[in-house]
Parts: C-alpha cells; sequence; structure tokens
C-alpha cells in the first residue's frame, strides 16, 4: 500500500495524545515513512486561534484537521492527529469520510489525567476561572470500537508506542518488524 494513513488519537486532557503522537512520528520517521503530525494545540495557535470550545466549535475543528489530514495523506503522508475530539459523532464523520483511518483511543483515567495536569487546565477549572474542560464539565465519548487502545495510566510509553506502531504497519501490509 503506497497511500498515506490517518492515524487519529482521541483522549481527555493530559491522557498522553502528544507524548504518544511525537514517539510514534519519529519511529516511522526511522523507518523511512513521510510523517506529519498535526496537533491540537498547534493547530488551534497557527490557523484558528478565535474558534472556541463549543460542541459545534469543537466539532468544525474535528472537520477542520480531518481535511488537512486527508490532503496529506492523500500524498502518501501518514498524518498522526493528536486532538481531545470529544464527540463521537464528529469522528464517526471522519471513519466515514477518511480512507486509512485508524482511530487510537489514549485511555486514562480522568482521576489520573488530573493528577498530570500538564498544562494547569483542571486546576483552572478547579478554580472556575476555565470552564467547558473536557472530562470536568464538558463532555468525553470514548470511542465504541477503536483499532487501538492504550490505557496510559499502565501501560508505559513504549508500550503504547510499540502497540499504535504495530496497528499502523499492519494496516499498511507490513509486520512490526522489518
Ligand atoms: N503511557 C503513557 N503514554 C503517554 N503519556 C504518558 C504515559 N505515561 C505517562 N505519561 C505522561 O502523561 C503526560 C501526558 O501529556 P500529554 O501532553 O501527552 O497529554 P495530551 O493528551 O496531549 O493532553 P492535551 O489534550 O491537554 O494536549 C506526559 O507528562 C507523559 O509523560
Ligand atoms: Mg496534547
Amino acid at each position: 500500500m503506497t497511500t498515506g494513513q490517518v492515524v487519529w488519537l482521541t483522549g481527555l486532557p493530559s491522557a498522553g495524545k502528544t507524548t504518544l503522537a511525537r514517539a510514534v512520528g519519529h519511529r516511522l520517521r526511522a523507518r523511512g515513512l513521510p510523517v506529519e503530525l498535526l496537533d491540537g494545540d498547534v493547530v488551534r495557535r497557527e490557523l484558528w486561534p478565535e474558534l472556541g470550545f463549543s460542541r459545534d466549535a469543537r466539532d468544525t475543528n474535528v472537520r477542520r484537521v480531518g481535511f488537512i489530514a486527508e490532503l496529506l495523506a492523500r500524498h502518501g503522508v501518514v498524518v498522526i492527529v493528536a486532538l481531545v475530539s470529544p464527540y463521537a459523532a464528529a469522528r464517526a464523520e471522519l471513519r466515514a469520510k477518511l480512507s486509512g483511518f485508524l482511530e487510537v483511543f489514549v485511555d486514562c483515567p480522568i482521576e489520573e489525567c488530573v493528577r498530570r495536569d500538564v498544562k494547569g487546565l483542571y486546576a483552572r477549572a478547579r478554580a472556575g476561572v476555565a470552564r467547558g474542560v473536557t472530562g470536568i464539565d464538558d463532555p468525553y465519548e470514548p470511542p465504541a470500537s477503536p483499532e487501538v487502545v492504550v490505557h496510559t495510566d499502565r501501560e508505559d510509553v513504549e508500550q503504547c508506542v510499540e502497540r499504535i506502531e504495530s496497528q499502523i504497519l499492519a494496516a499498511r501490509g507490513l509486520g512490526a518488524r522489518p
């Protein structure tokens, strides 16, 4: 298979999406594959900082990133997306639209995400400064049948990366090891 792929990491804030996207990207590049990362934070900051966090805005964000991912994948790129993407319907739309779509559920209990609180988002929610924080006062709908589920509270980064990478390579018709 020479076409691209869209590997979509979804999960709560601080679940580990960015960490895993970077590490998987690194591994795939080392295999000589063309890789691009589309990280929710970067995309919002660079392309549409004015977009908010309502359900509509979040769905728009997912659709737009899906569109960019599709353009890149059409040229053979393995696109790794790290985006909370909390709504199942928006992700189902992607699945229907994008060929080579792989959904990765980056699963981590909310208590552990709050403990990690990489960006201080949960602390701001607790202090009443931030509203509409996914997992606190905004919903997260877990995927019903993702291609991969990684449990970042009980699997280390290396184990998660291995499993995601294996799935990507399997979908390309390659074994996990050359
Ligand atoms: N197995 C694991 N996989 C990924 N991250 C892990 C794992 N175990 C521990 N961590 C830690 O959890 C944190 C995850 O932070 P990261 O920024 O990747 O989350 P995120 O899902 O991208 O959050 P956000 O949606 O806010 O961007 C990091 O500090 C990382 O080191
Ligand atoms: Mg992130």
